[in-house]
């Protein structure tokens, strides 16, 4: 065993689900009752940095230049204490990570985030794992991270209980489909229920729960499928009823879960009478108040600039098919 350990340092992308993840079959394995697939995102980008060192008391993490929340830091610490595991060593670490995210956005990065974490510490920890092993154990932290350990299109099947060792995997690189995702946002700060409470609630009250998970296999193969052929409205038509059946039962949830504020609906609007007036693109969100768009490169710049237009709309972001995960040194 190494006595002192380098600090390791990680690049990780988000990924927007294109067919969702929504809702768990085992708890304390974190594993999705349904498969999903996404695309990972080149712009929305988590730098993570860790380092192990001797005679350090606690794991400190620092986020963003602030301290992390207790939440944020007992999360980290359970993904180390896997990696300590493994690498059998005892070392607390210091962590720290900045979301090269529009500042306030509230946009999700805990996939980006544990995936960086995951390689990073890994890396540190004297243990690297190949990228298989490296997805399942951003999984057990957050399930959507698994996939943002791989470039491009990615599957993340369900999960089946007990089954401890589900990673996601590759369908389709990044040059395969010169798609755009635009980002329209919403509001600012962070969502106001988390998606692991909200899909939670969403298993436990929803009358509309297990039709979703009956209905949510076909969107994914739909979606597979689409990606394959690069037909887009097949895809997009999948994915918005995807989205709009993970939001039904979170909507309709005890205590009800509405993520969706007034610029939310203008967007989804938007999205709709670009359709109409021939612009091929479709809607989707993630458990937050964002409307992201997804179109071919060509039809970018005006999709863009109608949600820029759009009432409520803070800022636009358009985003290509981004890489895996980097790590180094
Ligand atoms: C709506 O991966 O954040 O974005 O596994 O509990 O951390 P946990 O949940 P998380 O859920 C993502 C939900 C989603 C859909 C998706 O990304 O597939």
């Amino acid at each position: 065993m190494p006595l002192d350990f380098a600090p390791a340092r990680a690049t990780a992308h988000a990924n927007i689900a294109l067919a969702k993840y929504w809702g768990k079959s085992d708890l304390v394995h974190n594993l999705p009752a349904v498969p999903s697939i996404s695309l990972t995102l080149e712009e929305l980008t988590t730098e993570t940095e860790v380092c192990f060192e001797p005679g350090r008391q606690h794991d400190d993490f620092v986020l963003d230049g602030r301290p992390a929340t207790r939440k944020e830091l007992q999360r980290a610490v359970a993904l180390l204490d896997r990696v300590r595991c493994a690498a059998r060593i005892d070392h607390r670490a210091r962590v720290t990570s900045h979301n090269r995210f529009p500042t306030a956005a509230g946009l999700a990065s805990s996939a980006s985030g544990f995936a960086a974490l995951a390689a990073a510490a890994t890396r540190a920890a004297g243990h690297d794992v190949d990228r298989t092993a490296l997805s399942a154990l951003a999984r057990r932290s957050s399930a959507s991270a698994a996939r943002s350990i791989y470039g491009g299109f990615v599957e993340l099947c369900a999960g089946v209980p007990g089954a401890d060792e589900l990673a996601a995997r590759q369908i389709a690189p990044p040059t395969h489909w010169d798609v755009r995702l635009v980002v329209a946002f919403t509001a600012a700060g962070p969502k106001s229920v988390s998606s692991t409470e909200a899909m939670e609630r969403s298993r436990s009250t929803s009358p509309f729960y297990d039709a979703w998970i009956e209905a949510a296999p076909g969107w994914s193969e739909t979606v597979k499928r689409a990606i394959h052929d690069r037909d887009l409205e097949a895809l997009g038509v999948a994915m918005e009823q995807s989205t709009l059946a993970f939001h039904c039962c979170a909507i309709t949830s005890q205590p009800s879960t509405l993520y969706w504020g007034p610029a939310t609906i203008s967007a989804l609007h938007t999205v709709t009478a670009l359709r109409a007036d021939g612009v091929p693109v479709w809607s989707t969100m993630d458990a937050g108040p964002h409307v992201k768009a997804l179109c071919e490169a060509e039809h970018a710049p005006r999709v863009r600039d109608a949600l820029t237009h759009t009432p409520g709309v803070l800022r636009v972001l358009v985003s290509t098919p981004g890489s895996g995960v980097e790590v180094s040194p």
